[in-house]
């Protein structure tokens, strides 16, 4: 448990240091809140193991595939080194690679396969930060890094079947609320996870009603 314990801290500076400055969305403090997040959720998930939530929670955006040439393989590849390095066992290891290899976002009709309880907490984790005001936060802060639109009423958005679709769009900003970000309520795996997530949710729906009057001049 102590060396539990350090290997989380060790893990956390690691990736303090590497995604610092990372400006579209997964920078160190992303992987923080993650990591904060999944830790409440643990909390409510008796069998779960907390120390393969916690360092998957850290590491999942180690190589995101965006910022990465389209290497899946690269993030899983990069945690089980460091992993290595510090002693970890294997299975510890097998479980945060398997993790971080399933829990991207991969379009509003693609299957997610989660099969444990552990991937399930990072997984609800990670889209949480993509809802409520911090969410709204980095979808702007990524469309910004991009160059969209902030908003265009002439392009409506697109429910995507695969992830190739998904990835190669360019559409403006709020779109991709109704592409991604007000589904994710219905994908989360955990019974915590989705009760933030409703909360969550509930506000960003508010926040595009507000936007969508004031674009029109009705507020
Ligand atoms: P995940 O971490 O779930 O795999 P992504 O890497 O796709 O999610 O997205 C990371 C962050 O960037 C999220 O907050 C997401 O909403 C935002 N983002 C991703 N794609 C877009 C987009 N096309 N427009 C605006 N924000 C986006
Ligand atoms: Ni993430």
């Amino acid at each position: 448990m102590k060396n539990d314990k350090i290997v989380i801290q060790k893990t956390a500076a690691a990736m303090k240091r590497r995604m610092n400055g990372e400006s579209t969305g997964h920078d160190w403090w992303h992987a923080y809140r993650v990591w904060q997040t999944a830790k409440r959720i643990t909390a409510t998930e008796p069998t779960a193991n907390q120390l393969v939530v916690e360092l998957a929670a850290l590491l999942h955006d180690i190589a995101d595939y965006k910022f990465s040439k389209g290497d899946h393989e690269l993030g899983p590849k990069l945690a089980g080194e460091w992993l290595q390095d510090q002693n970890v066992a294997p299975a510890v290891i097998e479980s945060v690679q398997v993790i971080i290899r399933t829990i991207d976002f991969k379009g509003a009709n693609v299957a997610h396969n989660l099969a444990s309880i552990e991937a399930k907490i990072v997984f609800d984790a990670d889209k949480l930060d993509a809802l409520g005001a911090i969410g709204i936060a980095r979808a702007f802060a990524y469309g910004g890094a991009k160059s969209r639109d902030i908003h265009n009423p002439d392009v409506k958005p697109v429910m995507h079947d695969s992830f190739g679709a998904y990835k190669k769009n360019t559409s403006p900003t709020i779109n991709h609320f109704y592409e991604k970000l007000l589904l994710l309520k219905d994908l989360m795996q955990t019974k915590e996870g989705r009760r933030l997530a409703q909360k969550r949710h509930a506000y960003m729906k508010r926040y595009l009603e507000e936007f969508l009057k004031e674009w029109e001049g009705e507020r």
